[in-house]
């Protein structure tokens, strides 16, 4: 199948690692340029060197004057922007206990610069007929406690995903938004290791995943990104879909453990 995004220029947040490294992989491996937007450069580099294309800034997300800087820089250097996709965040356990402040903080971590971003790109997506992904969590559908600021950060990404596609349906530009639920990356392992017995808690978890039992591959997670930015996607926006092995949506009967 030819997904049509050779030489589409390809804004990934957050792309160094984790789930942003699956879908830089993923976009090149299309023949997309990914450009990286990330504060952890040697990763960054060392996926660069790797995939032997794309580009990389570096850049803090919480900061939005660097943000606009750096989109001048994209265009000097690199061109518009066909794509972006929001994947940056962090499930930062900003809870009801931690107070306004904390609340606000986790709103920049994860809120703020992905609607930054959209804003400071929306004429090279209206120019290029271009399309936002955004990557939610299952924290907005079934909420995890000790978490307000990231749940209410990806509840809003649900709702600006059918917001903007509404907004922007007029310039041809579709919006969706890729939900992942249980991932191995290192932002997954730092929260695992949190745990009190982190080997049971992770064989729980994977027993409660209706679909083989396992979690969910990055690769997976960037391969619905990728289709979902492309020209076979033509006529989808406003979805929110949850490639997750039926963990946020299927009856918990199927996999709860036997009495
Ligand atoms: N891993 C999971 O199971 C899971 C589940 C649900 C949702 N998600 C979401 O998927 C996305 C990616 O998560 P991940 O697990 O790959 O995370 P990760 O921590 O492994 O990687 C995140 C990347 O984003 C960068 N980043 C984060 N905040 C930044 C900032 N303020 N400025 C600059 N760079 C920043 C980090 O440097 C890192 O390279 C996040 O939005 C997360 O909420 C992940």
């Amino acid at each position: 199948m030819d997904l049509q995004l050779q030489n589409k220029i390809v804004l990934v947040s957050g792309g160094a690692k984790g789930i942003g490294a699956a879908i830089v992989g993923s976009f090149a491996a299309e023949g997309a340029i990914p450009v990286i937007l990330d504060r952890n450069p040697q990763e960054a580099q060392a996926l660069l060197d790797d995939i032997a294309c794309g580009h990389f800034f570096h850049v803090e997300l919480t900061d939005t004057i660097q943000i606009s800087k750096t989109i001048d820089q994209i265009h000097e250097q690199v061109g518009e922007v066909d794509v972006l996709v929001n994947n940056a965040g962090v499930n930062d356990g900003a809870s009801l206990e931690k107070g306004p402040q904390a609340f606000v903080s986790s709103l920049e971590k994860n809120l703020i610069h992905p609607f930054a971003l959209a804003h400071y790109l929306i004429n090279d997506l209206k120019n290029n007929s271009g399309n936002i992904v955004n990557v939610g969590s299952k924290v907005a559908d079934t909420g995890q406690g000790g978490t307000s600021g990231y749940a209410a950060s990806k509840g809003a990404m649900n709702a600006l995903t059918r917001e903007w596609a509404i907004d922007l349906a007029r310039f041809g530009i579709r919006v969706n938004c890729v939900v992942p639920a249980e991932v191995m990356t290192p932002l997954y392992k730092k929260w695992l290791e949190q745990t009190p017995d982190p080997s049971e808690t992770e064989a729980r978890i994977k027993s409660t995943i209706p679909l083989g039992n396992r979690f969910t591959r990055a690769s997976e997670i960037a391969d619905l990104v990728v289709f979902l930015a492309s020209e076979k996607s033509s006529h989808t926006t406003g979805q929110v879909m949850y490639p997750d092995g039926g963990y946020t949506h299927l009856d918990r009967a199927y996999t709860s453990p036997k009495q």
